[in-house]
């Protein structure tokens, strides 16, 4: 019998990047009709692997996949899979690391540039008949102005020569990130509250964990300084959505930039239909570029493991049989 990969679910015009590498061991692919449990455990229950982009993969779902050996994500983050019951099972968790950082991280910058210089504001009232400066002041210069990072890992570290382009200067705040990558990166590191009171800018760059849920607060963004833009390219969650608004109509910030939103898409959001916040529909990530490399990578992972090899970007442990296979 051939092998089964099942797809939760994609947001990609096709899926024949994943199609053509899946087809080197005979892997048939199957999409699930939904990103529901039901739907999903109709394609994924019996399947040998599955490939999932945002679906919830909770330890029910999980629990319930009789024959799965790999979950690869299409991405970075992997918190929409439940990675105990995966470990429990002995189901390897892969994600593709590398596919979009040069995109989220022109991304970030290209928000923040926005929602600074107002563009999408003016934009607006240009199209709409009104050629004026008034309602644009005040716009402040960058240059001299500091950028905190939240998270260090591989996009933040490109928005620094980015940013540092702008005459920026670039702070971050991130609890496991090595000294040395730091010294390279020529960047500061200050801890969480520091970088809240000092940063003019702060971009968020951190996985969403139990740690970094709501890490950005009623309480956080009462430190933030008053006239500070916040952006985010990371997670909706991080933010507390309620207590942006509230930040958001107190004037304590003076602008938010968000490619990731609490819940996706933002129906009913408090922060919906305010001049000053900028929302793109999480696309950071996407190039047709960075989708043909991500396709691929992520399908590549799932050739690796059902042909006995070790994965090359696990996210939880990989099993001995697979380990050993590698050596
Ligand atoms: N918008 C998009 O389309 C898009 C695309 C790719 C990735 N992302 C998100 O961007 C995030 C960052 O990507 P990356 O490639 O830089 O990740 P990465 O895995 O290279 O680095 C993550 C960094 O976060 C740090 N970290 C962990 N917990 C933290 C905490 N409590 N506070 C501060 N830092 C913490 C880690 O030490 C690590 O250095 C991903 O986790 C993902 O959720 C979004």
């Amino acid at each position: 019998m051939s092998l089964l990969v099942a797809v939760t679910d994609t947001v990609f015009p096709s899926l024949d990047g994943s199609r053509a590498v899946l087809s080197k061991i005979g892997a048939e692919l199957q999409l699930s009709k939904a990103p529901t449990p039901e739907a999903i455990l109709d394609v994924a229950r019996d399947a040998d692997a599955v490939l999932t982009t945002y679906a919830k993969l909770p330890a029910d779902v999980v629990n319930a996949l009789t024959k799965c050996k790999i979950i690869s994500r299409f991405g970075i983050g992997v918190d929409n899979v439940d990675l105990d019951a995966a470990t429990a099972k002995g189901i390897v968790v892969t994600k593709v690391p590398d596919y979009c950082i040069d995109e989220v991280s022109d991304h970030a910058m290209a928000l923040l540039l926005a929602i600074v210089r107002k563009i999408p504001f003016s934009n607006a009232r240009v199209q709409a008949g009104r050629w004026e400066m008034p309602t644009v002041v005040p716009i402040h210069r960058l240059r001299g102005r500091t950028l905190g990072l939240v998270g260090f890992g591989r996009i933040p570290q490109l928005v620094v020569p980015k940013a540092k382009a702008f005459g920026l200067k670039v702070v971050t705040f991130d609890p496991y990130v090595p000294k040395d990558v730091l010294a390279k990166a020529g960047v500061e590191h200050l801890d969480f509250k520091e970088l809240v009171k000092v940063s003019d800018y702060i971009s968020l760059h951190c996985p969403l964990t139990p740690e970094t849920k709501h890490l950005f607060n009623a309480e956080v963004f009462s430190l933030m300084k008053p006239g500070s833009y916040l952006v985010n390219t990371g997670r909706g969650p991080l933010i507390d959505e309620a207590a942006l608004a509230q930040a958001l109509d107190k004037g304590q910030l003076a602008g938010a930039a968000l490619d990731v939103v609490e819940k996706e898409p933002p129906t009913g959001s408090p922060i919906l239909g305010r001049d000053n916040v900028i929302l793109s529909p999480h696309t950071g990530f996407y190039s047709e570029e960075s989708l043909l490399e991500l396709e691929t990578k992520a399908a590549e992972e799932v050739v690796r493991v059902l042909s006995g090899n070790a994965p090359l970007n696990p996210v939880n442990p990989v099993p001995a049989a697979l380990k050993s296979a590698a050596k």
